[in-house]
């Protein structure tokens, strides 16, 4: 598939609590198109009426829209039992839950402001949650949809940081908890072009391209990750790398390390260097992690090919596994040495090498 061969999701069942939102219509309209069953619940017959009005034709009968508070433990579990009874089954949910609020200082918020920005919206998020990821197939992907608030403070919107620096956290936690048994995405929007915004600044994301992500997320194999779309580049780049076209651009760093295991170490290194694996592909920068050995040999040296896509991201992944020196240092027969960095050679039609797959 090429980066503008749009994905086909026939036959995916989908479902998009939030989906009625600003945000959601891009999502809803871009599964819809790719083919999927879209399961919006929405809490008011007034937003399902206008939800059905503002997508006109787009509304097919693959929509299935109806009223259904999905924000309590007990109506997200009845929501996600009828999906599997009425559709056969759940494959993606994206969750595109709640909206911004601002006004005031944490220390000035009543406790209606806290149980509204913060308990109401972290309680339907986790209702969804523990309600369908346990019913999601296996091919399918579980997508929060969070602000850069959760990463960046915003005066006057605390609550709102607050929430969605735990709805990122959810997307972490999940991801280690499921041990790569289901993909958990969190996309970190910075300021959405929307129906309520108009079209704005020409480098936001479009509601339509968070959409177009998401459905890149489901179409995927890429373990679940963090995927920052802040801007319309951001957003071409999560495409590229969800889509396998990501080339490897001026900037990329490919590191390689060679490991001599000591006598009898060699299945612990690998047993580490596969734990590894998760969190490092779950890197924001890293594009590529695989381990190697020389063909038909079950001892000897084992070649770590790493890539990242640049060398902020390699500086930044060396932080992160620090800590890990020691423990990979007690298997090894020589110190653990610093991997050798390789940077891609343009080869005079403005190409560098193909892109490795992740
Ligand atoms: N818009 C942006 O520029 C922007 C930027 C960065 C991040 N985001 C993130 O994207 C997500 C969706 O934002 P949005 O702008 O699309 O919001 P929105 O227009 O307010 O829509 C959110 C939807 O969530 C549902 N919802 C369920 N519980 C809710 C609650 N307690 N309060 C409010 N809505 C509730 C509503 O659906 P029903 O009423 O139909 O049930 C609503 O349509 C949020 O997580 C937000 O942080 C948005």
């Amino acid at each position: 598939m090429n980066s503008s061969t749009p994905a086909d999701l026939s036959g995916r069942k989908v479902a998009v609590p939030g989906g009625t939102g600003a945000v959601g219509e891009g999502i809803v309209r871009r599964y819809l198109t790719a083919g999927a069953d879209v399961v919006v619940p929405t809490r008011t017959q007034e937003r399902a009426e206008e939800f059905r009005r503002l997508l006109g034709d787009a509304a097919t009968d693959r929509l299935h829209l109806f009223v259904h508070d999905y924000t309590t433990f007990a109506g997200a579990e009845q929501l996600a039992d009828e999906m599997v009874s009425r559709l056969g089954g759940v494959d993606d949910v994206v969750a595109p839950i709640g909206g911004w609020w601002a006004g005031r200082s944490l220390w000035e918020i009543d406790e209606a402001d806290w149980q509204s920005a913060f308990v109401g919206l972290a309680t339907a998020h986790m209702a969804v949650a523990r309600a369908f990821l346990p019913r999601l197939s296996p091919r399918g992907a579980y997508t929060l949809i969070v602000g850069e608030s959760a990463v960046t403070p915003i005066p006057g919107s605390g609550l709102v940081s607050m929430e969605q620096a735990a709805l990122r956290m959810m997307q972490q936690v999940l991801t280690a908890e499921l041990d790569g048994r289901q993909r958990v995405f969190a996309l970190q929007l910075g300021p959405v072009a929307t129906r309520l915004t108009g079209a704005g600044d020409p480098d936001q994301v479009t509601a339509d391209q968070v959409g177009e992500v998401a459905v890149a997320a489901s179409a995927s194999k890429e373990a679940g990750r963090e995927i920052r779309m802040r801007s319309r580049a951001e957003a071409e780049e999560a495409l590229d790398l969800l889509r396998g076209t990501r080339s490897a651009a001026p900037g990329t760093v490919l590191a390689v390390s060679t490991m001599e295991p000591k006598d009898g170490r060699r299945a612990d290194l690998l047993e580490v260097l596969a734990e590894l694996a998760e969190q490092i592909r779950a890197e924001p920068g890293c594009l590529h992690y695989s381990v190697h050995r020389t063909r038909g040999e079950d001892s000897g040296p084992l070649l770590v090919v790493q890539m990242f896509a640049s060398i902020q991201a390699f500086t930044e992944h060396s932080a992160k596994v620090a800590g890990q020196i020691p423990r990979l240092g007690a298997l090894l027969a020589t110190p653990p040495k610093p991997p050798t960095l390789f940077e891609p050679v343009p080869l005079g039609d403005g190409t560098a090498v193909d892109p490795l797959p992740a």
